[in-house]
């Protein structure tokens, strides 16, 4: 299909918090470049985006901090859209859900599917907070697992078992917001039946997809409709939210998943008055860019929807990508354990090209990826200053050295294999990035960009035209050895200018500066031509394209990643009086009965080394460890399998009871016990040596 029109759309992001560089990595940065690329293309393109306003976090925010929810959503609504501006994102429209357009367009969208008859009505129960005035959601009940006991479960999961809850199956249910025990109350709601879609869906993606969308993304699908799809509530009881467009409807609004995703489309509408061409026309190709949480609503539930509503068209794609860690841990806000982008942007002012560098050239496109400082430091240290920065400083100087600050003529007759193999260098490097970003594959993309810079210096580098400045005197012939390879050194730098335009928007602007060339030149069309700047053009000296990251700027942002979470412990620490919330510290156990010097040294605690660690069959929460004991070998059988990947645990230092009698569990003999602590909030963390200790070493 030959498409007239591109619609891309990036998650709207919850205005309930500022965006971390997780966010940006997982689907702002690509769909920026994506739409960069195809309005280079001169493709029409709309690139929407805007906040997510509704929804219960947003409720739950106002009430702890005392404001309106309208006063939250204002808030982070102008931070969130401030540092997509300042990374330069490049949204034709950042809107928001709670202006009137949305409204006006997700009640109209809800009613024409009601008129229809395609919602079933259903009475339920449900817990209820007398003390708050408000239904609970699982995640805001808790209790004590049936499981294990912990007496912080949520309603939909306990997180020290892993163990998969309902509210009804907690002991001693309370509400995380009052601590008043929930009622049940009967309330209706309107249900979308996706069971009668289930077909259909199976069709258009499980059939038709297979090849186009990634695997993670088809798979998690696949994975959705085998399992059978069900009917799911559209609206809920709040007072927060789209008000549901029927009579006595009164205090209930629309699902926030059922509102948000139409928010693309008011936004569209808010954009242009052409809306309809961007949803309606089949040649449009619609594309969402998401997280990976996202991919059931974007691939199952509004294409449902829209397919329910008739007459729009469906995403071509959804190129959603994994989740990006920081510095070996999964992010948690809650935590604040993040790096946040309007925190970035004043530390590292003027350098959102370093950023946008590392996190498309580390990107977590088929899997989780871990975000470091010292990465960052060593990808624009080793990659932007030294192959790219450099490269284009040193065609600038020796321009200005050997060629009087001109663009040097190309004289054919003097030209050789090397001369020729750059040039098809150049026109190859504009098919190879344009297939990568055809195919959504940023990151393979930009190391195309940078390896065509890296062939750049090699051919300055082979060439040395200051040595051949020397013979000039003899053989003044030789200048035409310098004017080709200065020519064909600035015609790449022009060629990197429009690769790399997508990627590091201020760098190919810089750039664009330093070669006084206007934006016209950017269209992609004119990648692969070596015949960009003309010869005789006076080029500007070069400017700065990047800067190194020191040392002490890596220590700084680590030391400011673990003091801002330990900030967050000890606030929370000090209003453990406050009301539990789900992400309140729970009251630390009580000390145990005193025990005797001896009776400590009964035990028998020594240093061991993770050689090895599998999955036990058939049991969800044991691994099976091998560990290195100095002088000999223990298996230890551990119940962390719901916490830990085998692959990611080995090489660990772990201190080991060495003296525990052996247990035989799930038919294996467990020869010991590793020592582990819990957090707050579940997580469990290796009680190991600071430092390196010898393995069978003793811990006393
Ligand atoms: N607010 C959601 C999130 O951050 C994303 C909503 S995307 C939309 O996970 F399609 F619903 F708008
Ligand atoms: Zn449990």
């Amino acid at each position: 299909m030959d498409f007239k029109r591109y619609l891309i759309t990036a998650a709207l992001p919850y205005a309930n918090g500022p965006v971390h560089i997780g966010h940006l990595a997982g689907c702002y940065l690509p769909a920026d470049i994506y739409s960069r690329y195809l309005r280079a293309q001169k493709r029409d393109v709309k690139f929407v985006c805007g906040t997510d306003e509704h929804g219960v976090p947003i409720t739950i925010r106002a009430m702890k901090e005392g404001i309106t929810p309208q006063d939250v959503v204002d808030k982070y609504h102008t931070i969130i859209k401030d540092s997509f501006a300042d990374m330069g994102i490049s949204f034709d429209i950042f809107s928001r859900t709670s202006n009137k357009v949305h409204h006006d367009t997700s009640q109209a969208f809800f009613t024409k599917l009601y008129n229809d008859g395609v919602f079933e009505e259903r009475e339920s129960e449900q817990y209820y907070d007398e003390a708050k005035g408000i239904f609970l959601a699982d995640r805001y009940i808790v209790g004590t697992c049936p499981v294990c006991g912990n007496e912080n479960a949520y309603g939909d999961q306990c997180e020290k078992c892993g163990s998969t809850l309902s509210p009804e199956q907690l002991i001693n249910p309370r509400s995380a917001l009052s601590s008043a025990i929930p009622v049940k109350r009967t309330t209706k709601h309107w249900y979308f039946p996706l069971d009668k879609y289930e077909q259909w869906l199976k069709e258009w993606i499980v059939d038709g997809k297979k090849d186009s969308w990634k695997p993670n993304v088809y798979g998690q699908c696949k994975s959705w409709i085998d399992s059978g799809l069900q009917p799911r509530a559209m609206t809920r009881d709040s007072t927060w939210g789209v008000p549901v467009p029927l009579p006595n409807a009164e205090g209930k609004v629309l699902y926030v998943w059922f509102d948000a995703p139409i928010g693309y489309i008011s936004a569209t509408k808010e954009l242009t008055n052409q809306w309809s061409d961007y949803w309606c026309k089949e040649d449009t190709k619609l594309i969402h860019f998401i997280g990976k949480d996202n991919i059931v609503f974007h691939c199952i539930i509004f294409p449902a929807m829209l397919k329910a509503h008739g007459g729009f068209v469906l995403p071509e794609n959804v190129p959603a990508n994994e989740f990006l860690n920081i510095e070996g841990e999964k992010v948690s806000t809650s935590r604040n354990w993040a790096v946040w982008v309007n925190e970035y942007v004043q530390d590292f002012p003027g350098q959102q090209d370093l950023l946008r560098y590392v996190l498309c050239a580390n990107a977590p496109e088929t899997k989780d990826n871990d975000f470091t400082w010292k990465d960052f430091q060593d990808r624009v240290n080793n990659e932007l200053v030294n192959i790219f920065g450099n490269f284009v400083n040193r065609a600038f100087v020796l321009m200005h050295k050997l060629c009087n600050g001109r663009v040097p003529k190309l004289h054919i007759d003097a030209m050789d294999d090397a001369d020729r193999i750059l040039i098809q260098d150049i026109e190859n490097a504009k098919f190879k990035v344009q297939t990568c970003l055809e195919h959504y594959k940023f990151r393979d993309g930009l190391y195309e960009v940078i390896d065509l810079a890296r062939k750049g210096n090699k051919y300055m580098q082979d060439k040395q035209p200051w040595i051949t400045a020397k013979t000039l005197e003899e053989n003044p012939g030789n200048q035409a050895l310098i004017d080709n390879c200065l020519h064909l050194c600035l015609q790449l730098t022009a060629n990197l200018t429009i690769l790399v335009n997508p990627f590091l928007p201020f760098t190919a602007k810089k750039m664009c500066g330093m070669m006084k060339v206007v934006d016209r030149m950017l269209e992609w069309e004119n990648a692969g031509r070596i015949d960009l700047l003309k010869t005789n053009y006076p080029l500007l000296p070069p400017e700065l394209l990047f800067r190194k990251i020191e040392d002490t700027e890596v220590a700084a942002q680590v030391e400011k990643l673990r003091s801002n979470l330990t900030k967050a412990t000890t606030a929370k620490m000090e209003d453990q009086k406050a009301p539990a919330t789900p992400e309140a510290i729970p009251e630390p156990p009580a000390q145990k009965a005193e025990i005797t010097y001896d009776d400590f040294a009964k035990m028998d605690l020594r240093v061991g080394t993770i050689l090895k660690a599998e999955k036990v069959e058939k049991a969800d929460k044991l691994l099976k460890l091998l560990l290195d004991m100095g002088t000999e070998t223990r298996t230890v059988v551990s119940g962390i399998a719901m916490h830990f990947k085998p692959e990611d645990i080995v090489g660990k230092q772990v201190t080991v009871v060495a003296n525990l009698a052996p247990r035989k569990m799930r038919g294996i003999e467990s020869q010991g016990m590793i020592l582990m602590s819990q957090n707050a909030d579940g997580r469990l963390i290796f009680v190991s040596p600071l430092e390196i200790a010898d393995n069978g070493s003793e811990v006393k």
